[in-house]
């Protein structure tokens, strides 16, 4: 599929979507999210992707937020419209994927990019990534997850710290907060990011899907995390993946999982 705002390539089990508008740091409008939706959608449906990677296109930024210029005039209820469809086609789309996502964040990820980049299921930045939440500098407040996740992924203190004053984080600060995992040199990102995809393709599909449904249970209201690891467990077990996981196992050699 032909997109305008964004390119997707797939190589080797790996779909990577990168977001491409480098003159406008890769700031997040209705067609980009709409066509990181159709990718997204896309990627997980396809059953040769293992992995997805998303990243931004250019050296300065993976995505300096949701572009301003398209809000600007909006009321109150355009404003709860346009978080509620974001949320809906882009961020909780992204982080109830059952194929894995991560993060590449190579440059500024302010606003919707960090909330974007927090959607995924980790991420990795490059030692120039700056990191942010300066809605409350425009007036707003994050719209798309990012009072919520943030708060998930450093801890209560430290989320209100960085929204109210509405600062960046470099890139070894968010390593030692655990918002990212990695940090490389920016020309190492993306061949991190390969390397980690590479480990995750030769597990199991099926129980890697079954794992963030239950990690994810964690964080959603009424739902009972333990029960859907019981009952996520029990479904391994009935997989030919299963079979053959054990199987391989027992007679010491390498899985190859047929992803059934
Ligand atoms: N929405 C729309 N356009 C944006 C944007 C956004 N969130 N972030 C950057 N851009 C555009 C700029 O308007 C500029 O466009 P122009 O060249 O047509 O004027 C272009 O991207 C380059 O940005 P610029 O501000 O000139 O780069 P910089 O290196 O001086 O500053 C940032 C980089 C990231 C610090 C700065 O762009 C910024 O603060 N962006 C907004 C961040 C933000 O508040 N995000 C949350 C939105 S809810």
């Amino acid at each position: 599929m032909k997109y305008n705002t964004i390119l997707s390539d797939f190589s080797d089990g790996i779909t990577t979507i990168t977001i491409n508008r480098p003159t406008k740091l890769n700031a997040l409008n209705s067609t980009t999210i709409f066509e990181l939706h159709t990718a997204f959608k896309s990627a997980d449906i396809d059953t040769d992707t293992k992995v997805i990677i998303i990243t931004g296109s250019g050296e300065k930024a993976f995505v300096a937020g949701a572009d301003i210029s398209e809000f600007a005039n909006y009321d109150s209820e355009e404003g709860a419209a346009l978080s509620k469809e974001g949320q809906d086609l882009l961020f909780d789309f992204v982080e109830n994927l059952s194929t894995p996502v991560i993060a590449a964040v190579n440059g500024f990820a302010l606003g919707g990019g960090l909330e974007l980049a927090m959607s995924a299921h980790f991420r990795l930045a490059s030692t120039n990534a700056r990191m942010g939440l300066p809605e409350v500098s425009l007036g707003l407040i994050p719209g798309y997850g990012g009072t919520q996740r943030l708060a998930q992924l450093i801890g209560k203190g430290r989320a209100m710290e960085l929204t109210m004053t509405a600062s960046m984080i470099d890139a070894t600060t968010a390593l030692a907060y655990g918002l990212v995992n990695h940090v490389v040199p920016q020309e190492e990102l993306l061949s991190k990011c390969y390397a980690l995809a590479d480990k995750i393709k030769s597990n199991s599909c099926l129980a890697i899907s079954a794992a963030i449904k239950a990690i994810n249970a964690n964080y959603k209201d009424g739902v009972n995390g333990y029960d859907v690891e019981i009952s996520e467990f029990g479904n391994c077990f009935d997989t030919e993946d299963f079979e053959e996981g054990t199987t391989a196992f027992l007679e010491k050699r390498k899985s190859k999982f047929p992803g059934k």
